[in-house]
């Protein structure tokens, strides 16, 4: 694969005025002096308004040739550092530095962590079908984080970890980017495999004949319709003295046609999304590999393409899962519940003490929440809680929603089958996909992360966003990870 490249980071203790780079991205609170660049500012107009960013060349005295300035209010959090730092990397891009330096004053080590994460998932871009890609003279390849806290052995290593988590965040990004053609199940897993090759991750593949011996009627069933066959795919991480088990369960529709039940032109156009969670699942513990967390973690990447055809599954047919509970099809468009239902499974087969689930699952969830937030269900508040901060302190937006009473009986109200796959009504099409998926988690605590609104921005790039894969939920996954390990889980 095409890796996209991300800038080297590191932090310095050099002066704003003194430092060597292409380009200075300069941090102006509201009421603050630009400096020896305020009159040029002003006579912008700009105001040092948070959020601003205006391009200025520098003066005789500087080091740098150009000064990017960035509003910021009197009193930034991480968050608004993060997205401070992308927009002003971004607009060096567009003066084509290699180098730049940002002087963002943040006021601790945390800080200093939210600029780094901010200005490199900021120079993310997505170039590998482009037949005339940047060249590395003209694409942003050193960022200098300047801070007076740079000599502290923990803000160093801060840095290096905002690194690994970004990068993952950027392999995320590249597997949804990729077209639906090139990433078929059984490519897909090729290279969930090569990634994870040199690193303390084992992976194992499941092909279709093994899923046939192992009964994951879930993903077989959904997968049936393609010439791709399905792919099961197990990533296994486990440390010397892990603090708790942790699953991970990922979506990975390669592309969603909608299977029989066929989507309109209109609503399969960015379908190559719904491996978004897959990917999510994949990258974050593989970066937790990376960070070498005490905390052992089970990934299952559930893949499958969902295309009509003369073998694919049909409304009203009914599947046997890996659970052996019996589901009655009736929207082949409702395929996500059915390849987690497997994974969901596996999961708690292997003894995780928790279990999250992501994925692009329900058009609903964007109805409800927009399309920059993500859903959080589950069967476990305090998990559901843990998720939810480690979302905040990651800066994803992510709200909880219930799993409304009504929907146990919806789901148990098929007359042929165990289980009903799909809402009768066409209300709470999000609560009722989490109730269905709940039948398969028994007692563990688990989460799901509705990631259906945020996992693709096809609008224009915002704050450290692309347009495009944004690798939703992997910082957030990350973050709970060693939260549970300092918590001693
Ligand atoms: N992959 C879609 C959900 C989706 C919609 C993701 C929009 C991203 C953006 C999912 O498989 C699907 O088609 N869900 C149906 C469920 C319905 C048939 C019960 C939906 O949301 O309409
Ligand atoms: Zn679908
Ligand atoms: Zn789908």
């Amino acid at each position: 694969m095409n890796e996209s490249l991300l800038p080297d980071v590191s932090v310095s203790t050099a002066k704003p005025s003194s430092v060597k780079a292409d380009v200075l991205v300069l941090g102006v609170r509201n009421d603050d002096d630009a400096g020896d660049h305020a009159s040029t500012l002003a006579l912008l107009g700009f105001t040092g308004e948070k959020g601003q960013v205006v391009t200025v060349p520098a003066g005789e005295a500087a080091k740098v040739s150009t000064v990017v300035a960035v509003g910021l209010s009197a009193e930034p959090d991480a968050e608004e550092l993060r997205r401070a730092a992308a927009s002003g990397v971004r607009a060096a891009a567009r003066t084509k530095a290699t180098s730049v330096a940002l002087a963002l004053h943040p006021a601790e080590g945390d800080e200093v962590t939210a600029v780094a994460e901010g200005a490199l998932l900021g120079s993310y871009r997505y170039e590998a079908y482009k037949t005339k890609p940047t060249s590395d003279d003209d694409r942003v390849r050193t960022l200098t984080v300047l801070s007076a806290f740079a000599r502290q052995s923990t803000v160093v290593d801060a840095v290096e970890r905002a690194a690994v988590v970004a990068r993952a965040t950027a392999l995320a990004r590249d597997w949804v980017n990729t077209p639906p053609g090139d990433l078929r199940p059984p490519a897909f897993a090729d290279q969930i495999v090569e990634r994870a090759g040199g690193t303390p991750v084992k992976v194992s593949v499941w092909d279709e004949k093994r899923l046939e011996k192992e009964h994951c009627g879930g993903i077989l069933g959904v997968g049936a319709g393609s010439d791709a066959p399905p792919r099961l795919v197990r990533l296994s991480y486990e440390p010397r003295k892990p603090v708790t088990h942790l699953a991970l369960v990922g979506k990975g529709i390669t592309f969603d046609s909608g299977g029989l039940s066929i989507k309109s032109g209109a609503g399969m156009q960015t379908m190559k999304i719904d491996m978004a969670g897959a990917a999510a699942v994949v990258a974050a513990t593989l970066a937790i590999a990376e960070l070498g967390l005490p905390i052992k973690v089970t990934a299952f990447a559930c893949l499958a393409e969902n295309m009509p055809s003369g073998s694919a599954t049909r409304p009203g047919d009914v599947l046997t899962m890996r659970s052996g509970s019996t589901v009655e099809v009736h929207n082949t468009d409702a395929e996500g519940r059915l390849v987690l239902a497997d994974g969901l499974s596996l999961a708690v087969e292997a003894g995780a003490d928790r279990i999250i689930d992501v994925a692009t699952l329900t058009g609903a969830c964007v109805v409800a929440l927009g399309e920059r937030t993500s859903g959080v269900l589950g069967n476990d508040d305090a998990l559901s809680e843990s998720v939810l901060d480690a979302a905040k302190a990651t800066g994803e937006s992510m709200w909880p929603l219930p799993i409304v009473e009504e929907m146990k009986s919806a789901v148990t109200s098929s007359k042929i089958a165990d289980i009903r796959q799909h809402n009768p009504k066409p209300y709470g099409g999000t609560l009722f996909a989490a109730a269905f998926l709940r039948e398969f988690v028994g007692e563990t605590p688990w989460a799901h992360l509705d990631i259906a609104g945020p996992s693709f921005n096809d609008g224009a790039e915002h704050g450290y966003t692309p347009s495009g894969g944004t690798g939703v939920s992997v910082r957030t996954l990350v973050r709970l990870a060693s939260d549970l390990v300092a918590a001693g889980a």
